[in-house]
């Protein structure tokens, strides 16, 4: 299932994915065209719902696209059999997951480890790379700890950990920072940098994280299921503080209509007090980081 040569190493052509559930349509990505050349790192950006999630999940070969074509790595996502998914899962594609999938009855080396297991890696083997990448990620000194009893910061490096386990050519990463403090996320991401630069990992990282995706070779920002526009550090540096500023502004009144429909679902009580505690601090930290990112533009 390997694409000729004019085709780029990930790219989607119009990408279409509609959710049904009962009678009602979610048109989740609606003609989504992107490309990414091998050992880049790009981030993708976009306000919640913009369909992020859904269109890692499908260059992880974990959900199928309702139209459009997909290629990673080289192979045509688009038309492998579910046999071929499942390999391109275990050998070609890293995956960090937005809720990070560790095992909480497992310790950071059984986590890693896993992956290896899947693909049926010798025992001498396994033992080895598990050590190594702990070591990598800094986690040697905390081999048999479980997920509850290790960090934010600590659970998301053991998450990579596992995701690079099989030595995947790409990585795909959904909000690798999205729950940690501004320090401990650009921990994660120098680690995340290092996996790029010295192993050769292409990268795909949604982030909300300005000053990170700045750190990437190109930004794509969704909205509403579809890119809406590409951003290279260079255009970046060229592009007039004004134009930077109304992006980032725009950003921000995007964030201020999520938490101000946020509050209508609790005060409806569309949502649990819980899970609206949880969103609402989730926001308001993204909310203060675009605050930020304005005052470090003169705002
Ligand atoms: N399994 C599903 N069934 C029905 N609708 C879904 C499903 N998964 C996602 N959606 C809908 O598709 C849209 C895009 O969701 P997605 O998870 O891709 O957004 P996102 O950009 O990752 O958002 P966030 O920043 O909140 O993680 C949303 O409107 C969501 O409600
Ligand atoms: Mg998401």
């Amino acid at each position: 299932m390997l694409m000729n040569n004019s085709v780029k190493y990930i790219q989607t052509d119009d990408l279409v994915k509609v959710f049904r559930l009962g009678n009602v349509e979610v048109q989740a990505l609606r003609g989504l065209s992107m490309r990414v050349d091998e050992g880049e790192m790009v981030a993708i950006v976009g306000a919640s719902g913009s369909g992020k999630t859904t269109l890692l999940n499908i260059l992880g070969g974990i959900t199928r696209a309702t139209a459009g074509g997909t290629v990673v790595a080289g192979y045509d996502v688009t038309n492998a059999t579910p046999i071929q998914l499942v390999a391109l899962r275990r050998e070609v594609v890293g995956h960090i997951f937005q809720e990070l999938n560790l095992i909480s009855t497992l310790t950071a080396y059984e986590n890693v480890e896993l992956p290896m297991l899947a693909a049926k890696k010798p025992g001498k083997d396994r033992k080895k790379r598990v050590e190594e990448l702990l070591t990598i990620v800094g986690l040697a000194d905390r081999m048999h700890h479980k997920p509850d009893e290790l960090s934010g910061g600590e659970r998301q490096r053991v998450a990579i950990a596992a995701a690079i386990a099989n030595d995947p050519k790409v990585l795909l990463c959904d909000e690798p920072t999205g729950d940690l403090d501004t320090e401990t996320g650009s921990v994660i991401v120098e680690y995340l940098h290092k996996v790029n630069k010295e192993f050769g990992k292409t990268i795909i990282m949604v982030t909300h994280d300005p000053s990170i995706a700045r750190q990437c070779d190109r930004i794509y920002r969704i909205r509403d299921g579809q890119i809406i526009s590409v951003q290279a550090p260079t255009a970046d540096q060229e592009m007039g503080a004004a134009s930077r500023i109304d992006v980032v502004r725009e950003r921000l009144e995007e964030i201020k209509l999520d938490i101000a429909r946020l509050d209508e679902d609790a005060k409806s009580g569309l949502l649990e007090m819980s899970d609206f505690a949880r969103q609402r601090v989730k926001l308001e930290e993204r909310k203060k980081l675009f605050e930020e990112e304005m005052h470090r533009l003169g705002l």
